[in-house]
């Protein structure tokens, strides 16, 4: 498909009201991916940011940093590394636990799946709290990989993430806030 540097990737994304509690304004990101050239777009604009990075890999968060960390990896010619909710990877994995609205996490990778040096894009497709990509950079962090950045496709700004990720050095690039 041809790019489309005009389309409104925004206008893609359905909000659905008090999913999966009441006052959570969901940001729906079917209606996105389910678009091929809203697809497209977005996995290609994602690229773009990616490469300006130069990564060794890509590191997608489960399971929504999945769909666009995988397209990218193969768009770029990149090996993808899945980070995974708890008790899924089935290797050695090395694990970290992080903080939820209500109750805790953790978050797991291969052992191996990326060695001290290497340069990493982190991926997903939404930054709220940030507490799923910074407990990611803490992973990478943990094995001795450099994060270069963390791209995402969507920013909800109210709820401070990206204000947290500057905090501690994480540089973060989004498509829509
Ligand atoms: C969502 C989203 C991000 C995370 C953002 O994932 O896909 O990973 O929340 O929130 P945060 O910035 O406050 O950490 P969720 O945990 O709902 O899992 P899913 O992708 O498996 O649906
Ligand atoms: N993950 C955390 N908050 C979210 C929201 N408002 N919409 C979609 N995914 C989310």
């Amino acid at each position: 498909l041809p790019p489309q540097p005009d389309l409104d990737l925004a206008s893609l994304v359905r909000t659905i009201p008090d999913f999966p509690k009441r006052g959570i304004q969901f940001r729906d990101i079917t209606t996105l991916i389910g678009d091929a050239a809203g697809f497209a777009e977005c996995v290609r604009r994602l690229s773009a940011l990616a490469s300006a990075h130069r990564p060794d890999f890509i590191v997608a968060v489960e399971a929504r940093g999945f769909l666009f960390g995988a397209a990218m990896a193969t768009a770029m010619g990149l090996g993808l590394v899945p980070v995974r909710k708890a008790g899924k990877l089935p290797g050695v994995t090395i694990g970290v636990d992080y903080q939820l609205e209500y109750g805790v996490d953790r978050l797991e990778l291969h052992e191996g799946a990326v060695l001290p040096g290497h340069r990493v894009v982190l991926v997903d497709d939404l930054l709220a709290t940030g507490g799923t990509i910074l407990a990611t950079a803490e992973l990478m962090r943990n094995v001795g990989a450099e994060v270069a950045a963390a791209l995402f496709v969507i920013d909800l700004p109210d709820l401070g993430g990206s204000e947290r990720l500057s905090a501690v050095g994480l540089h973060c690039e989004t498509l829509i806030a």
